[in-house]
């Protein structure tokens, strides 16, 4: 059976992205859904292609336990028809998924935030990218928040 899809989205697939697809591959493993749910992850921007991730957001998510060994890769047209939920961590890669799509991926299209605890300070996940150590223990904070949420609503669409 084909496994059920799940593609995390950023700007360059070496921070936040990444972090979200080792965090939710964690929790599937846990949980013993990884044989029925397929995670990966992609940017919209391609200039940092076949790197890990940012050493930062490397050793920040080891120290909570996710060994991250992704290689940042563009989005390309199949992942807009082959995924079943592409998930945008803030509003500017959603705008640009819209635009990038030659297809409507507006049904499968949802925002990292909307998976958020209401006592979270943002609504979104934040590119940690250009600042210092805190950004990417609260980018680290919002993922894991969310992705727990997230799983909780794929657990039910596998039973669907
Ligand atoms: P990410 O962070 O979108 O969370 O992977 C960024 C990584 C690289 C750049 C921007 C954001 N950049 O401009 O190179």
């Amino acid at each position: 059976m084909k496994r059920y899809k799940i593609l995390f989205v950023c700007l360059g697939n070496i921070c936040r992205s990444p972090a979200a697809h080792g965090v939710m591959q964690h929790l599937l493993e846990m949980e013993g859904l990884d044989h029925m749910v397929e995670v990966d992850s992609c940017g919209t921007y391609g200039g940092h292609q076949g790197q890990l991730p940012d050493h930062r957001m490397r050793r920040h998510a080891a120290r909570r336990g996710y060994d991250l060994t992704h290689r940042s890769r563009p989005i390309e047209q199949r992942d807009f028809s082959e995924c079943d939920m592409i998930v945008a961590m803030d509003e500017a890669n959603a705008r640009d998924l819209k635009r990038m799509a030659r297809i409507d991926i507006t049904p499968r299209l949802v925002m990292m935030g909307d998976y958020l605890s209401k006592g979270q300070p943002l609504d979104y996940v934040p590119d940690p990218y250009y600042g210092g150590p805190d950004g990417f223990e609260l980018a680290l904070d919002l993922i894991e928040d969310a992705c727990a949420h997230l799983l909780v609503e794929i657990k039910t669409k596998l039973q669907q």
